[in-house]
């Protein structure tokens, strides 16, 4: 069920309660709206990615209220500077080495050393940042696969076939002035690379900074986080679909079993909770000088088939290497 809000103070105040209670809630933006969550919560982020139906773990767009904000999650180069000072608040996300005390999920950033964030111009977007008091993680409040929406009736729209649990809903703030999705930029180099053309156009951009790098079609693919080179895996070698651990090895564990797990995604075999633990068991385990991580079945529906995939990435990038 989903239910569209009217504006107003109180509907704001509930939006942003909603979201700091690991809830998730739909919010307008000026580009389109956004499915948020507080992006500091595994379980919630999970949600979200259950909620979207979304094939894999793409990462999401972590939204701040501020500089001073983003600057608690992200190392900021002078070229991110330029920009940031220049195109926020607006459709523009910046793609930047994540900082190791960032609270942000892993999930949410698919595992990977960077992080997009993104200061939006919309005033409730702005007044949900703010009165929530966490990172929002927002991607476009559709099913995956759909475009994104640009009015409340279209994120119904979207979710109307779906059975959750929950209740979720929508705060109604009109039309999206912009109507297409932030202009994503890999801004880590001295050089910006155009990661996703959007709000923001290639002539303000190259007006405002001189050069900017694009890539091409077969890159991008190369560079797109659903790619291998740009995903976590552990240094340590993956076995999948694993019952019985060999000895030195560590087993990551799903659902209730006999066998004692280093870790175990999720002990009653719940797929979102076993989506929100993922990345950061494996890092834990990755820290843990096994000779190998075995890693027990899990079965491929929902959440599951975007948590065999990345599972397939990281045990097959060790096999290349
Ligand atoms: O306008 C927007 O950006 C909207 C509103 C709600 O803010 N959000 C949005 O999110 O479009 P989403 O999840 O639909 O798209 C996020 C894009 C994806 O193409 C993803 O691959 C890219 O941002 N992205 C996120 N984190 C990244 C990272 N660390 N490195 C490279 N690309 C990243
Ligand atoms: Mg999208």
């Amino acid at each position: 069920m989903i239910n569209i809000a009217g504006l107003n103070d109180a509907s704001i105040q509930r939006t942003a309660d909603i979201i700091s209670t690991g809830r998730l809630a739909a919010f307008p933006t000026e580009t389109v709206y956004g499915l948020g969550a507080d992006a500091t919560n595994d379980g919630a982020v999970a949600a979200i990615f259950a909620l979207k139906n979304r094939p894999d773990f793409n990462p999401l767009i972590v939204h701040v209220p501020d500089i001073d904000s983003a600057s608690e999650h992200v190392h900021f180069t002078p070229i991110a500077h330029t920009l940031a000072t220049a195109f926020w608040p607006g459709p523009m996300s910046l793609v930047l080495e994540r900082k190791d005390q960032s609270t942000v999920s892993l999930l949410a950033v698919a595992g990977l050393d960077t992080m997009a964030v993104r200061i939006p111009s919309h005033s409730i977007a702005r007044a949900i940042l703010n009165r929530a008091n966490c990172p929002i993680a927002a991607p476009s409040a559709n099913l995956s696969g759909e475009v994104s929406p640009t009015e409340a009736a279209h994120v119904v729209n979207s979710f109307r076939n779906i059975k959750t649990m929950d209740t979720f809903s929508v705060l109604d703030g009109g039309r999206c002035a912009v109507g297409l999705e932030s202009t994503v930029i890999d801004a880590r180099g001295d050089v910006p690379v155009l990661l996703r053309p959007g709000g923001v156009t290639f002539e303000e951009l190259t007006e405002r900074i001189g050069k900017l790098k694009l890539v091409s079609e077969n890159e991008l693919t190369h560079r797109s986080p659903g790619q291998l080179s740009r995903h976590y895996a552990p240094q340590t070698p993956l076995r999948l679909n694993v019952s019985a651990p060999r000895s030195g090895e560590g087993l990551l564990g799903f659902g209730p079993s006999t066998t004692l797990s280093t870790q175990n995604l999720s002990p009653s075999g719940n797929l979102t909770e076993a989506a929100a633990n993922l990345f950061k068991m494996l890092r834990i385990m990755d820290e843990e000088n096994l000779k190998s991580i075995a890693v027990a079945p899990i079965p491929s529906m929902g959440l599951g088939q975007a948590i065999n995939d990345r599972l397939k990435r990281a045990a097959t990038r060790i096999a290349a290497e």
